[in-house]
């Protein structure tokens, strides 16, 4: 007999494919990150980030809005400070009147329950560009916990719901951890980036905050590309000291990566579709080789189908248009 199974027959309508489809996506999957600047009135283009922008408190507020009514619910701050108020300590980052904790009321403000994810890392405070404190060119970590430390309970003391370190020192999550439980802030949550890699998927962003290092690379504290079961023992550990959200970082390239977790641990898992990638798929659709929306979609669909709980994507908004 010709096949009895004939796999065409669940691909055959529009109504079908709907009904067999694994993987979904909604609003609910997105943590929009979103760059801060000083000023007012400032809405400004990155340029290797077409139409994602730089926003100033007040016009911040109108954008967190307009995510609110969209259905998105969390947003993931970056700050972009002036360069006289970077130094080696990230000093600037503990300023309770700082722009990042300014930031976080502001979102506050506008959008009460909006989930307000916050950067932990030195980079956009360091004179450096690195995301630790630098002592004859090395980073050096324990000193750098300390300080980070500081940095997620000065956010959650302005009202931040969860604190996400991405700068890869080792034992931050427990220096963090039982930190904000001395503090009292026992329901601020930590998203650790735990298998984050040194990649060089991430210029754009660096242009966006102007955090490029200033020497060398980051290649001492982020992963090595090449390693795969390095990712799942440092998530573990993660998990160990505390880690409410794990993350994988950068999205397309790592998905391998993503489904080795997914089969390993319990708790969420986020995936960063860094600026890199985002940057590449408005290119190639400005070039007019690339269909945009479809090559989005699929993009986001592969990172949920390989294990993603929840993405922080720059496309979030756009995906969200799409879906309505
Ligand atoms: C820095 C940080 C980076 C990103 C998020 N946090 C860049 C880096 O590690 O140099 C990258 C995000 C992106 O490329 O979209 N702590």
């Amino acid at each position: 007999m010709f096949p009895l199974r004939r796999n065409r027959r669940l691909r055959a309508s529009h109504a079908v494919r709907s009904l067999v489809q694994e993987t979904s996506i909604s609003p609910n999957d997105f943590i929009v990150p979103l760059f801060v600047v000083e000023g007012s009135g400032v809405k400004e283009e990155i340029p290797s980030m077409p139409d994602y922008y730089r926003f100033s408190l007040d016009l911040l507020k109108d954008e967190v809005q307009l995510l609110w009514i969209m259905g998105l619910k969390s947003v993931l701050l970056f700050v972009k400070v002036h360069d006289h108020l970077k130094d080696n300590a990230g000093t600037e980052a503990l300023n309770p009147n700082g722009l990042m904790q300014r930031a976080i009321k502001t979102v506050k403000d506008v959008a009460p329950d909006m989930y307000v994810m916050t950067d932990v890392a030195l980079d956009p405070f360091s004179s450096y560009g690195h995301d630790g404190i630098v002592k004859d060119h090395q980073i050096i970590n324990d000193e750098t916990c300390d300080v980070l430390a500081k940095m997620a309970i000065s956010h959650a003391q302005a009202g931040a719901d969860m604190v996400a370190p991405s700068d890869m020192m080792d034992g931050r999550i427990l220096y963090i951890r039982e930190a904000l439980e001395e503090e009292g802030y026992k329901n601020t949550g930590i998203m650790s980036y735990s298998a984050k890699y040194a990649s060089a998927f991430y210029g754009p962003f660096r242009d966006a905050l102007d955090s490029a290092p200033g020497f060398g690379d980051k290649k001492t504290y982020q992963m090595d590309p090449a390693n795969r079961s390095e990712a799942i023992r440092e998530t573990l550990m993660d998990i160990d000291e505390g880690a409410d959200i794990v993350m994988v970082k950068p999205g397309l390239c790592y998905l391998d990566i993503v489904r080795d977790l997914k089969n390993e641990v319990e708790v969420p898992i986020s995936v960063y579709q860094v600026s890199g990638e985002y940057a590449m798929l408005k290119a190639a659709a400005e070039k007019g080789w690339l269909d945009h929306d479809a090559v989005m979609m699929e993009q986001i669909t592969a990172i949920k189908r390989a294990g993603a709980d929840l993405i922080a994507s720059y496309f979030a908004k756009d995906v969200v248009r799409l879906l309505d």
